[in-house]
């Protein structure tokens, strides 16, 4: 029995070639994913992201294998957004120094050594964000040697604020939601000739976002690497924002496996759900509202536009939950379920294990979704405690606690 509320859609529009169709093109490339995945690989302190095998909750969920990737450690900065939001200020980098006459290829070593400073400390880049992403961009015009602007709403925490300016950005709050605080990072960049680094899209605005996509691909290039038996998923639950992570899980797994890829399953906030709401109603739409939801980084009133059409295209089914579900999926993971390696999930981090677990709890949804004792499904983890002190009222103890069981 399941006492999370959600709501379940399935996309009968999903298509089951064996290659993303055409009109999803200018989502990502393939060469573009090889691109990021190298250059990301030779940053300082990069390692692969741990695949976990949680047993004992895929057998509390009635399914044969669960696989968690654990996003938490990732760069030291709690959360997979390192991989996106930094790659993207390196790309913007580069091709300025390019324009300004320098000869390619520029490497992040020689930025990060100092090579071309003083025209690096003229540049400024500028990002909205309900947390991770504003810590990723911060983090990368530090390594790389740029000014950072950073804006966000009026519900991120101080906690997530503090993260960001302690990697030397400045940090801007604007009244309104995720949306407005977009808004905000456009018209200043506009106004004082800053670059937008943004992990959503919009009409004329679409190769940074890609590049942040092109970068979140590292992730599903390391578990292809690192699964078990390399037996292909069945399932993969994500959680949806602007959906530039699941259109980031869903290329690669596309061109992987081609019509036999894993059913792909979007999990969102109940409050911010505009993946779901533009699934079903057939094109792009944008919700209003406070967006209000725990889920912080899911937060979000409009599809990524480069992202949309493939979400169209390759999504089986959308659904979106309470956030309640999402503290529970962070206490049973915490605990470690019959003997699994607890571990540290933050709110955002959660969502699509909370959707798999309350479609698990609901017998006939498990049945339409064909999660039973065969099947193999992957989640995101994709963030630890990224507001620490939020965390340790969660879930009862600290992440720290949580990791000194591990
Ligand atoms: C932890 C976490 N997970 C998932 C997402 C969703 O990513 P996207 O907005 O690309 O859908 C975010 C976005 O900020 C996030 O912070």
């Amino acid at each position: 029995m399941n006492n999370n509320r959600y709501s379940l859609y399935e996309n009968t529009t999903v298509s089951h070639g064996d290659a993303p169709p055409a009109e999803c093109a200018s989502a990502l490339s393939r060469q573009e994913c090889v691109t990021a995945l190298a250059e990301i690989q030779s940053w300082p302190g990069y390692s692969p992201t741990p695949l976990h095998a949680l047993p004992g909750m895929a057998r509390a969920a009635g399914i044969g294998e669960l696989l968690y990737k654990d996003e938490s450690g990732r760069f030291g900065l709690g959360s997979f957004k390192a991989l996106g939001g930094a790659y993207a200020v390196y790309r913007y980098l580069v091709r300025e120094l390019i324009a300004r006459g320098v000869d390619a290829p520029v490497s992040a070593a020689e930025l990060m050594a100092g090579k071309h400073a003083s025209v690096l400390s003229t540049l400024t880049v500028v990002g909205a964000t309900d947390g991770n992403h504003g810590r990723a961009v911060a983090w990368g015009a530090q390594m790389f040697g740029c000014a950072c602007v950073i804006f966000i709403h009026t519900t991120v925490s101080s906690a997530r604020e503090a993260a960001i300016a302690s990697y030397g950005a400045t940090v801007v709050r604007v009244d309104g939601n995720y949306d407005d605080s977009v808004e905000r990072a456009r018209v200043d960049a506009r106004a004082h000739g800053w670059q937008v680094v943004s992990d959503t899209s919009y009409l004329g605005y679409e190769e940074v976002p890609r590049e942040v996509m092109s970068g979140y691909t590292v992730m599903v290039d390391e578990i292809l690497g690192a699964l078990p038996d390399a037996r292909p998923p069945t399932h993969v639950f994500v959680q949806g924002g602007v959906g530039g992570l699941a259109a980031a899980v869903c290329a690669p797994l596309w061109w992987k496996y081609g019509a036999s890829r894993p059913r792909l399953i979007i999990v969102e906030p109940e409050n911010a759900a505009c993946l779901y709401a533009s699934a079903v109603a057939g094109r792009q739409v944008h919700i209003e509202g406070s967006l209000e939801t725990v889920m912080a980084g899911l937060s979000c009133g409009e599809p990524s536009l480069v992202a949309w059409p493939l979400l169209r295209a390759g999504t089986h089914f959308f659904m979106h939950l309470d956030d309640d579900a999402a503290l529970v999926a962070m206490r049973r993971l915490a605990a470690g379920e019959a003997g699994d390696v607890p571990i540290v999930g933050g709110e955002s981090g959660v969502a699509g294990l909370a959707g798999l677990l309350a479609v698990c709890g609901d017998s006939e949804a498990a049945r339409r979704l064909g999660l039973d004792e065969h099947a193999r499904v992957l989640v995101f983890g994709t963030e630890g405690d990224t507001d620490a002190e939020l965390y340790t009222r969660i879930v009862g103890e600290s992440g720290d606690q949580v990791r000194g069981r591990q």
